[in-house]
């Protein structure tokens, strides 16, 4: 199938990059991060895998619904195709279908593994059942929906001739595009460029389907990799935000689109990517997931457009193309100069949303991030759109709130034990207090946290960074929890068949770094209360039934 000379963008940090230990998502989550990729431009956005769960099922379908028709800001004009993910089964496919009809345009991802190692130990399964279970699985999906996509799952490590029967056997079933997953990110840049030029030579009606990437980071190569898949043919390339993803992760979005972008001879190739967006993207899914991306992360790394040494500030200042090969403002970083300060009001706060691309708050938001502009106002001379945006990830984009911070106060220094004392309202509306020793004044605050709510964590990761320069700076604070052995809370990896133990992240933001860790703490509380909750009415369900 032609795409002109598009590069067609398939995002899966919603299913791959979920997939990432500690990066689960609560449902309001993920449909804000589907939102923003809309804007970002993304094509097709796989929002899950609609069989792992109920919580996966409705997460997928709400996204079908309500991101599914969005247009607005899209340089290609058209709405997101919303994909959902099925292993080769009827079950499966019927369940993805469902979770993502409901889209103006959906389309259905199936797989099934086709290297011997896959075949022989983890699906019992030869060669000819492989194929035949290929047939039934592309199938019975076209029978539901004209936009099938099928991976045969570790192409990167499977015979390419046995890939070219599957193959050609999936587009005679009705296979609309075909990718070539490196599941175990094994391949060199050569060798997978070689593969899918093989592949679209050897396979019969290779012109009726789109060819796409699918490359994980485990040698650090999944750009490069899917880089030559693209200058061997393949027009979709199957990305995430930050690389994130199982294991080492997937390629990431931004490295691809701005490879393209900044050179432009070298593949003469277009895509639909708002670059602008990139950085925007990136923190929203760094606060949400938990994951915190590297300072030398190539283009969302904090110091990815940073220069230190002295002879390349130098060069830099005489020309920026000295040492700079991409604009900051390209992805979005430093776009905006205009800043809001304690002059400003709700007409000018909420103008400044919507420019953001914060348009759609409602007035309960609204009128909570205007409270915290107006505080942050008092203590910030300046507040510029980072600080906004860590108002509205703080304020806004939270978990609903089981427990709720009033207000903590802590005593610490070198010459006496941290001692915290906190205030929260409970599920019940009442107030709990609370107070108690820790090692440091964080440690003693969610040790008070604790004894309020009687739970107790292994705290998992702890990162704390300042959102702007200075030190009236918001500080953003990111945490991952796992509940103690007894209480730990399972997930489901159906593409493994393994049950995990989940972790649960939280942000928070505040100009106090103590308050900002402490917000971090009850919104992943919140999440994994809920999950409990949500956990114990599937138990219950299935009890009556
Ligand atoms: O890595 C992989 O093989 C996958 C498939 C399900 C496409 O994620
Ligand atoms: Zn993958």
């Amino acid at each position: 199938m032609d795409t002109g000379n598009t590069v067609l963008f398939f995002d899966t940090t919603l299913r791959d990059g979920e997939q990432s230990p500690g990066a689960t998502l609560n449902v309001e989550e993920k449909l804000e991060i589907a939102r923003q990729l809309s804007r970002l431009g993304v094509d097709i956005c796989e929002a899950g895998f609609p069989i792992a769960s109920q919580g996966d099922f409705d997460a997928v379908h709400r996204i079908a619904e309500e991101i599914g028709p969005m247009t607005e800001g899209r340089k290609s004009g058209q709405p997101m195709v919303i994909a959902g993910l099925a292993r080769a089964n009827e079950t499966d496919i019927q369940r993805a279908y469902d979770a993502v009809k409901v889209a103006p345009r959906h389309r259905i991802h199936t797989f099934l593994a086709t290297s011997d190692i896959h075949l022989k130990h983890k699906l019992k399964i030869d060669r000819e059942e492989c194929i035949e279970q290929t047939i039934k699985a592309v199938s019975f999906a076209r029978s539901l929906c004209g936009d099938v996509e099928f991976s045969p799952e570790d192409a990167g490590r499977s015979d390419p001739d046995f890939l070219v029967q599957v193959l050609t056997e999936a587009i005679k079933a009705g296979a609309t595009t075909l990718n070539i997953p490196d599941t175990v990110g094994y391949t060199t840049p050569e060798e997978y460029g070689w593969l899918i030029k093989y592949l679209i030579e050897k396979t019969p009606g290779a012109d009726t389907v789109i060819w796409s990437t699918h490359c994980h980071n485990d040698l650090g190569l999944a750009t490069a990799n899917t880089l030559a898949g693209v200058q061997s043919g393949a027009r979709q390339v199957e990305v995430t935000i930050n690389g994130i993803g199982e294991r080492a992760g997937n390629t990431s979005l931004e490295e691809v689109a701005m490879t393209l972008q900044t050179r432009p001879t070298t593949f003469n190739l277009e895509h639909n990517i708002d670059t602008t967006q990139i950085t925007r993207t990136s923190r929203m899914v760094s606060a949400y997931t938990g994951m915190v991306v590297q300072p030398n992360k190539a283009i969302v790394g904090a110091n990815a457009f940073a220069h230190e040494a002295g002879i390349h500030q130098d060069g830099m200042l005489k020309h920026h193309q000295t040492y700079e090969i991409m604009r900051p403002e390209t992805v979005g970083l430093n776009a905006s100069t205009l800043v809001m300060g304690k002059h400003s009001g709700r007409h000018a706060f909420r103008v400044r949303l919507k420019e953001m691309g914060y348009g759609d708050l409602d007035k309960e938001d609204l009128d909570a991030a205007f409270k915290r502009f107006k505080h942050l106002a008092d203590k910030k001379k300046v507040v510029t759109d980072a600080d906004l945006e860590a108002i509205i990830a703080d304020e806004v984009y939270q978990p609903p709130e089981i427990w709720k911070l009033n207000n903590i106060q802590v005593s610490c220094g070198d010459h006496s034990m941290p001692t915290a004392s906190v205030s929260l309202t409970g599920p019940d509306g009442v107030e709990y207090r609370d107070a108690a020793l820790g090692t440091g004044p964080v440690d003693a605050v969610y040790q008070a946290v604790n004894r309020i709510i009687g739970t107790s964590n292994r705290l998992t990761e702890f990162t704390i960074n300042a959102v702007t320069e200075g030190l009236d700076a918001i500080a953003e604070t990111t945490i991952r929890i796992q509940p103690d052995e007894g209480g730990g809370e399972y997930g489901f990896n159906p593409q493994t068949n393994q049950p995990f133990a989940r972790t649960f992240s939280g942000h928070g933001a505040s100009t106090d770094i103590v308050v900002a860790s402490a917000r971090a703490y009850l919104s992943a509380l919140n999440k994994m209360l809920a999950a409990r909750e949500e956990k114990a009415s599937v138990v219950e369900q299935k009890a009556i039934a």
